[in-house]
């Protein structure tokens, strides 16, 4: 090493007590707002170690970084989201009062979260499963949740048991197998005592419980919701989303494969064709009924474990 002349001024000295900036010119600060000059060498007993515990930045930095964690959601933890934005083709005026269903010129921006249910954050895109598909408007008047599933119905009739069906599709509690999938003895034993599930498990059983992409998905809101128009008239509707590459699936086996060589499978088609231009469409389709034909039907309209048959109340 070479010495330093005494007196004069050693750069790398000086570099190391200017407090630190961003490109913003925002100064770097511990959570507490004292500036830092450092943030790349902790205090040392001498110059080879050991750190010493005087040196509050570096307790506070590795702290917080030991406990960087968002908790793992309970249900839907892997998503992946894109923005967009949604014109309506047509006025909604005669249904409904809501700003941004007036103007085919408004373009509303817009975030999708596409998930799947069951498995953890790392899990694979292509397990079977109900996927997700969560619409954030973000109208003039205000935030609008389109919350949907890529099938029109629902486990159960009742929130109460969501819990209990979650707590059953979920890994064994002894073995915490199988991940992200509903094979297991604990799920079924749960379909065998609660028939309204029946409907829900063909479906899951179906081509639907793996789609090809996300870009090539249905998505439905499942609930029957109210439109009310400015003269306080309502309607009863269901909210549809089709994908204008229409549906898609992949094969049991095809799915089982990609998820071992790919499990980013569906993210990253979706990120790749973004990136390509190839934008994903979906038009937003609803399915109307009047509150007086509310008792026309042999099933009830309520019913989150029933489908409105588009035979009998055309998507529009
Ligand atoms: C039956 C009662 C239900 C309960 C108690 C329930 C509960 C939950 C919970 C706790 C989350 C995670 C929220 C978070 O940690 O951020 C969630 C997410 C979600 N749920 Fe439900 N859920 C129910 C029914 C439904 C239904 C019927 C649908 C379909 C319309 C649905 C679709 C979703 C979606 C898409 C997400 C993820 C949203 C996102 O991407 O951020 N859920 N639900």
């Amino acid at each position: 090493m070479t010495k330093q002349p005494e007196n004069e001024p050693n750069k790398k000295q000086q570099q190391l007590e200017d407090f630190k900036v961003d490109h913003e010119g925002q100064d770097l600060t511990t959570n507490q707002g004292t500036k830092v000059s450092n943030t790349s060498d902790s205090l040392k007993a001498g110059e080879r170690g050991p750190t010493i515990m005087e040196d509050f930045h570096f307790r506070e930095k590795v702290t917080h970084f030991d406990h960087e964690r968002i908790p793992e959601r309970v249900v839907h933890a892997r998503g992946f989201g894109v923005h967009g934005y949604f014109q309506v083709y047509e006025p909604l005026t005669d249904l409904t009062k809501a700003k941004f269903l007036q103007d085919p010129n408004v373009k509303t921006p817009v975030f999708v979260r596409f998930s799947t249910v069951v498995g953890s954050r790392g899990s694979a895109d292509t397990v079977r499963d109900v996927r997700g598909f969560a619409t954030k408007f973000y109208t003039e008047e205000g935030n609008f949740d389109l919350v949907g599933n890529n099938m029109p119905i629902f486990f159960i009739q009742d929130a109460i048991k969501f819990p209990d069906l979650v707590h059953a599709i979920k890994p064994e509690p002894n073995n915490e197998i199988p991940q992200a999938s509903a094979a297991h003895d604990t799920f079924w034993d749960w379909v065998v005592n609660n028939q309204e599930t029946a409907h829900m498990i063909m479906w899951l059983l179906s081509d639907r419980g793996i789609p090809r992409s996300f870009r090539m998905m249905e998505g439905f809101g499942v609930h029957t919701f109210r439109l009310v128009n400015s003269e306080g008239k309502a309607r009863f509707v269901k909210f549809h989303w089709k994908p204008k590459l229409g549906v898609h699936s992949l094969t049991w086996d095809e799915a089982q494969k990609i998820a071992g060589k790919d499990p980013d499978f569906n993210r990253r088609d979706l990120w790749d064709a973004i990136n390509d231009g190839e934008y994903p469409e979906f038009e937003l389709g609803l399915q109307v009924i009047e509150e007086e034909q509310e008792f026309d039907f042999d099933f009830d309209i309520l019913d989150a474990t029933k489908i409105w048959p588009e035979e009998q109340v055309p998507v529009k």
